[in-house]
């Protein structure tokens, strides 16, 4: 990095990759490996899990949780869960019958190695695992059963028909024929910010947070998640598909909705710019300002990968 790289944004690189390395080793304990029972599933799950990615929403609850003086050491299962389950909405938002993408994580994409069938077995298994994850007995001795039990219906709800599958529905139907900004705002916080929103917030929630703490939580994820994904429209147009690791042009092929296809790309900046702010803006009610949670919104809308 270059002397002049702002602080943040060093902050958050360390930060990530820090938090990023524990939840891969973490990961590797947890999902069963490559040779286990039945032939090729773990192999086809582990592909798509270490072929590299950010690791952004483990990193998030991790964050999440420290703003709540909580210890996300013992609630690593959860981050696992967070990453099987955006791992497993990867592969399948690159099949064939969606993105129909070839490369992800720097890789040929799962169903160019496995196949399509193989592709959606694999994610299954991906989500299911999660659910196993976050029910693992640590958990509970961890956080107690009750915060777990909330979070398993954070997580569903994050993940599910109301939150990043319904999206996915609304972004195959919208094709290139959305035309209102609130309509393709719903879509952006449906497919990525709900579980962006939920990482924060889970980390917040398991970690010990009070209401009050779980609302500033969301309110961040919330606008955190929505950048997210306006630099990642960003990204797919003028980003590089070495640094990113996917290939770029694919929504302009594809005429997806996007905000650079709707609101052109200076503005589809200074939108995401917005947000961020607005998600700064939900952390001033922790003392410390909460400062992990603020580099990183801070990186999202810095970030080239
Ligand atoms: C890509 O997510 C898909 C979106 C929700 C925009 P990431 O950019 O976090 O992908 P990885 O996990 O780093 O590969
Ligand atoms: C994907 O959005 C959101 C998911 C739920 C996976 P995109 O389709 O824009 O993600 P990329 O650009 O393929 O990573
Ligand atoms: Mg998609
Ligand atoms: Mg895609
Ligand atoms: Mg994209």
């Amino acid at each position: 990095m270059s002397p002049e790289t702002p602080s943040v944004e060093k902050d958050a690189a360390a930060y990530l990759k820090t938090w990023a390395a524990r939840v891969e080793a973490e990961l590797d304990r947890r999902v069963p490996e490559e040779g286990s029972e039945p032939p090729e599933m773990y192999r086809i799950m582990r592909y798509s899990l270490f072929a590299g990615g950010k690791r952004l929403r483990p990193v998030l609850f991790v964050a999440g949780c420290d703003a709540v003086g909580g210890n996300p050491e013992a609630l690593l299962p959860a981050a696992c869960a967070l990453e099987c389950i955006h791992t497993y909405s990867l592969i399948h938002d690159d099949l064939p019958a969606m993105d129909d993408d070839d490369f992800r994580r720097g890789k040929p994409t799962s169903h160019k190695v496995f196949g399509d069938a193989a592709a959606i077995l694999g994610g299954d298994g991906l989500l299911t695992l999660a659910f196993r994850l976050m029910g693992d007995e640590s958990m509970i001795r961890a956080a107690g059963a009750e915060r777990v039990l909330e979070g398993v219906r954070i997580l569903a709800d994050a993940a599910g028909a109301a939150g990043m599958v319904g999206g996915q529905l609304l972004d195959i139907r919208a094709g290139g024929q959305v035309r209102r900004s609130g309509e393709l705002e719903d879509i952006h916080r449906r497919k990525t910010g709900a579980m962006i929103r939920a990482s924060v917030v889970l980390g917040g929630l398991l970690g010990g947070g009070d209401p009050g703490q779980l609302d500033a939580l969301a309110r961040y994820g919330e606008r955190a998640g929505l950048a997210f994904q306006i630099v990642d429209d960003v990204l797919d147009v003028e980003g590089d598909d070495t640094t990113l690791g996917k290939s770029t042009g694919s929504d302009e092929a594809q005429e997806k909705a996007t905000y650079p296809a709707l609101h052109g790309l200076e503005a589809s900046k200074e939108m995401a710019k917005a947000a961020v702010e607005e998600a700064l803006a939900a952390l001033s009610i922790f003392p410390e300002g909460a400062p992990a949670l603020a580099s990183l919104a801070r990186f999202i809308v810095l970030r080239r990968f």
